[in-house]
């Protein structure tokens, strides 16, 4: 038989390419970005009061200016254009449409989002919204925070008013981001507003934010068109034995149990873990959820977000081990992990970003491909991803930042491949459009595409924002050497 001549094979050299209509999108928060703290009729979140508190956030940085973005975001929506990006995650600002959490919404607010959103339209942007970044007005906190059953119902109020406001202009909805953030860093360990160091305060928190979400999802399905896209972003932990002991792989499924699915199980299957509710049996009954509860928090969603930074090494504590307090977000004293005083917390090995993060991109894809096996039919977006450096602007105006580029590239690879192995994932946000206020860690860490400038305001996209802007014109994922 002849034999056919050796060619290299076409697909061979190809670099992964992603489907057209893949979200190519950047994510900002209100707090974060906005400023203008007091304009318009915003009144005071609870980040604002933190800010205020001595000793929170570092050198007492606050996001009343922020970066400006109230006031540049023409400026701002422009700069995504010329990235190429095709979608944009911004947050609303409760306190801003709905100053006190009761009553009807302001106009000015609402304008604000209106005009944001005209603009990214006009743009070819497709605006991505999330009602809920962490700022709970602090009229809300006052009276009880998350802890309280009543925010919950406040927080769907909130989230019917502004999707019949603004459902004609936004499509695409998410309810909360990252409320184990919420519950665990604002209740537990305190290292984020309200700043209340409460185990049992911070189970109640993840149950009122598991309640919120599914009420805000059925009032926003009254008020919105058929077509849209609702979602909430968790920040998933993608967990590791320190060993293969049969003790460091119970540490995984505690943390599991108070990091993942104490959300994913009453939101995707409608039901608390149970071993969840027996390794916090000791701190409470859980009898804060009613009858009913489960079944309203259990909405069928269009998408699932999915955050993802750095990789968590658990083990069963024992002498020599980091007490169970790491988080990511900044030290505390007390624990962000109700019922798992007993797991080890190590850092994870690899490179390191400015956080003392590990970045290692395995852990985004174990994390996609395990949602894909277990929920088939959920689409999933990555609505954060990234990481900080210590970016500087060079003698030329630029600001070179290969790191960055590198682990986006890495990342991106990752999704990838999940892709080939099965994971529906629809859209990448990487964290974050420009450098922001990075809540405890105030301005000193910069996880933007774009460089700021904060005496000035002056923006200057990074290298790595040019190289991704290739990536999102073309679809095509090139290492960044060649971008
Ligand atoms: C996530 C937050 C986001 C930002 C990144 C670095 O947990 O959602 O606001 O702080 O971390």
């Amino acid at each position: 038989m002849p034999v056919p001549p050796t060619r290299p094979h076409p697909t061979a050299t190809a670099p992964p390419r992603f489907p057209a209509g893949f979200l190519w999108g950047a994510a900002t928060s209100a707090y974060q970005v906005e400023g203008a703290t007091a304009e318009d009729g915003r009144t005071a979140s609870i980040w604002d009061t933190f800010c205020r508190t001595p000793g929170k956030v570092f050198q007492g940085h606050t996001g009343e200016v922020a970066v400006d973005h109230y006031h540049r975001f023409r400026e701002d929506v422009r700069l995504m254009a010329g990235l190429g990006l095709t979608a944009y995650r911004f947050s609303v600002s409760w306190p801003r449409v709905q100053p006190t959490g009761h009553g009807p919404a302001v106009q000015q607010g609402l304008d604000f989002y209106r005009r944001l959103t005209d603009e990214l339209l006009s743009a070819g942007i497709t605006p991505v919204a999330t009602l809920y970044h962490w700022d709970l007005p602090q009229e809300l906190e006052s009276a009880g925070g998350w802890p309280e059953r009543a925010t919950a119902e406040r927080f769907a109020e909130y989230a019917g008013l502004v999707g019949e406001a603004l459902g004609d202009r936004i499509g695409h909805w998410t309810t909360l981001n990252e409320p184990w953030c919420s519950a665990f860093l604002g209740y537990g360990s305190g290292v984020h507003a309200p700043g209340r160091t409460d185990p049992v305060a911070a189970l109640r928190a993840a149950h009122h934010l598991n309640l919120g979400h599914g009420l805000a999802v059925t009032a926003l399905r009254g008020v919105l068109p058929a077509d849209a896209q609702l979602s909430v972003s968790l920040n998933l932990h993608a967990l590791r034995p320190l060993t293969p002991s049969a003790d460091d792989r119970d540490a995984v499924r505690r943390i599991d149990a108070v990091g993942n699915r104490v959300f994913l199980g009453p939101m995707l299957e409608g039901a608390y873990p149970e071993d969840l509710l027996a390794d916090t049996a000791h701190l409470t009954d859980w009898s804060f959820v009613r009858a009913g509860d489960e079944k309203e928090i259990h909405q069928p969603m269009d998408w699932l977000g999915v955050n993802y930074y750095t990789p968590t090494v658990v083990s069963a504590a024992d002498e020599g081990t980091a007490p169970a307090r790491a988080d990511g977000h900044g030290g505390g004293t007390a624990s962000p992990w109700p019922g798992a005083d007993q797991v080890g917390f190590h850092p994870a090995p690899g490179e390191r970003t400015a956080m003392d993060w590990a970045v290692d991109p395995s852990g985004l894809y174990e994390l996609l491909t395990g949602l894909a096996r277990r929920h088939p039919d959920l689409p999933l977006v990555v609505t954060e991803n990234g990481a900080a450096y210590q970016d500087e602007v060079g003698e030329d105006g630029t600001v070179h930042d290969p790191e960055r580029a590198a682990y986006l590239h890495a990342h991106l690879a990752a999704i990838h491949r999940a892709t080939a192995d099965g994971a529906d994932v629809r859209g990448y946000f990487a964290w974050s459009l420009l450098d922001n206020f990075e809540w405890a860690y105030g301005y000193a860490k910069r996880f933007g595409l774009v460089h700021v400038d904060y005496p000035t305001q002056t923006r200057t996209p990074k290298t790595s924002a040019h190289w991704y802007a290739r990536v999102a014109r073309t679809g095509e994922l090139r290492p960044p050497a060649e971008g």
